[in-house]
């Protein structure tokens, strides 16, 4: 065969290949899985030696800690509705909240480490609490049921979730019509941030505002408490 018709077949059968692919009758090529953004950054957060872990969260050094209370009224849950706690920790903002939406309320903690969510069962079961739900999720998703809740709450987390597009997806589908979302996370700035921090959060708020927006969410603006120094409060509605 002569090199230009050689040339003419190889063009004819990438065409070919093409509508193959693209036609009506194509069979759906699978999405590519989201890879991980920060692969390891949960080792620690997956021990069952929890008393650690609740020691670096429940630090009255932490602002998060010092000022929960301020925090709590700053998220504002309403009597009544349905709150999750996404990445809970040691369940201390679960155990505020709890109270805050009242018995008629109720309030998830959510978590990938099931010895933290034992120990917020307890205490909320030592503080008389009735309406606390413990969830145990993967690291894809926050496993709650679609439009179940009003309010999520991600506190100091946002920075962990390995796949966020697929866990803030997960947190749209599971909010009702018109949820809230708050994001308290990390003010990162060079030169001003700790290089420990800066190496541990790997984006700023304008990266995670950006992110969190493409997964469903209409920022509706930004919390400016005097007494945090050194995170931020994004809130978003869902979309
Ligand atoms: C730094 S701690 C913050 C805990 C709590 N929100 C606070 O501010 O005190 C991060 C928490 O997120 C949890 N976590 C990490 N990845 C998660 C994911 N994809 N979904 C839910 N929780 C996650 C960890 O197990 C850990 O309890």
């Amino acid at each position: 065969m002569a090199p230009s018709q050689s040339r003419i077949l190889t063009v004819l059968l990438l065409i070919g290949l093409a509508t193959a692919c693209t036609g009506p009758g194509a069979t759906p090529v699978p999405l590519a899985e989201e890879v991980s953004v920060r692969p390891g950054i949960n080792e620690s957060w997956k021990s069952d030696d929890i008393g650690p872990l609740i020691g670096r969260l429940e630090t009255e050094s932490r602002e998060i800690y010092s000022e929960r209370g301020l925090l709590g009224a700053v998220v504002g849950p309403r009597p009544g509705s349905v709150v999750a706690d996404v990445g809970a920790g040691s369940g201390f903002m679960t155990h505020l909240f709890a109270r805050l939406v009242g018995a008629e309320g109720l309030v998830y903690a959510v978590d990938i480490n099931p010895t933290l969510l034992d120990s917020i069962d307890a205490g909320a079961a030592e503080r008389g609490l009735t309406n606390v739900r413990t969830v145990l999720c993967t690291e894809k998703s926050v496993g709650l049921p679609p439009q179940s809740v009003d309010l999520v709450f991600i506190c100091d987390t946002y920075h962990h979730f390995e796949y966020p597009r697929n866990t803030m997806s997960s947190i749209q589908r599971a909010l009702r019509p018109g949820g809230q979302l708050l994001v308290v996370d990390f003010d990162r700035i060079p030169g001003v941030t700790a290089d420990w921090l800066l190496e541990h959060v790997r984006a700023g708020k304008e990266v995670f505002r950006a992110e969190i927006e493409a997964a469903g969410f209409e920022f509706t603006g930004e919390h400016d408490l005097e007494s945090l120094e050194d995170n931020y409060i994004l809130r978003f509605s869902k979309r």
